[in-house]
């Protein structure tokens, strides 16, 4: 008769090991459920046919998560204040210790971090994943692209040169002109009768804690939304939603005529 083979045998030291790993996590588990909720994030199933353009939203998370790092470390040393501004980003550019590679990441990073958000945008129109049922995920990506380019517009005064000041001089102006409500924007974001102290510092507090803020919150809500609603496939997929759908021949000759369906049919 066949014996069915074991498995060996872990040693004391192994299994000493494993209780010590394993104790925090069930303790954890036991009290949040976090333990199983990141095991069914990391697990979940996604399309057999996702691609590299799947990766998009991935690689501008991780673009946005650099930019809140090295801005963290920028926020240590910097110094809101018109006389001291300059100064500030010298200081940390020429004297700090890798201060030129933090700021450079922050500085070239902001960029990767829009130009990433625009490909992720047009994957996700390509592909038509803003259907039916992701709709409300696109609206929350909106919400994203809008809330980037405010941080990308915040940070650019920040240095207090020549090119920043005006530069936002102009983009202020621009806002001044939109009907209704533009005068009212253009003398929040200005803060006083013209661009000055003021200004910097509204600009500083939006960049570095509402404006991330919101991002923040977003990301979770759009990342939820994600894991809910499962990635879709590609619209080339057997597996994308109504690939299995097989329309009827027609039956009057008029052909080309949409003809309704159920929902999430294509
Ligand atoms: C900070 C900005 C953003 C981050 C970090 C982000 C992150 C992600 C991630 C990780 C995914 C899942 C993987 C993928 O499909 O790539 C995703 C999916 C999605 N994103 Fe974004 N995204 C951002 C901005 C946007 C914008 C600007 C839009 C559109 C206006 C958008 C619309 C969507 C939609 C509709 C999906 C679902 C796609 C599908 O199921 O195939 N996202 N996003």
């Amino acid at each position: 008769m066949a014996v069915a083979p074991t498995r060996p045998k872990k040693s004391p030291r192994r299994q000493k090991l494993e209780a010590a790993i394993n104790y925090p996590l069930d303790w954890l588990e036991e009290r949040s459920g976090l333990v199983g909720g990141v095991r069914y994030f990391l697990f979940r199933k996604v399309p057999s046919d996702s691609n590299w353009f799947h990766t998009l939203g991935s690689a501008t998370l991780t673009a946005f998560l650099v930019q809140a790092v090295t801005g963290v470390i920028l926020a240590m040393y910097y110094k809101p204040d018109p006389n001291s501004a300059y100064q500030s980003i010298n200081h940390i550019t020429n004297d700090l210790t890798l201060g030129w590679l933090v700021r450079g990441m922050h500085k070239w990073g902001a960029s990767v971090f829009i130009i990433l958000l625009f490909f992720h945008m047009a994957r996700v129109f390509l592909f038509g994943a803003y259907k039916y049922p992701r709709e409300l995920n696109w609206i929350v990506g909106v919400l994203l692209l809008v809330f980037g380019m405010l941080e990308g517009f915040t940070g650019y005064l920040l240095p207090w040169d020549q090119t920043a000041y005006w530069a936002t001089v102009v983009g202020i102006n621009l806002n001044g002109t939109g009907p209704i409500i533009g005068p009212f924007l253009a003398d929040f974001l200005k803060g006083g009768g013209e661009i000055g102290g003021e200004t910097l510092s509204r600009f500083y507090s939006l960049h570095m804690l509402v404006i991330p803020g919101a991002i923040f919150a977003l990301i979770g809500l759009h990342l939820y939304l994600v894991v809910r609603l499962g990635v879709s496939s590609p619209p080339w997929s057997r597996e994308a939603a109504g690939g299995e759908y097989t329309e009827p021949p027609s039956t009057n000759g008029r052909s080309g005529l949409t003809r309704p369906g159920p929902r999430g049919n294509g």
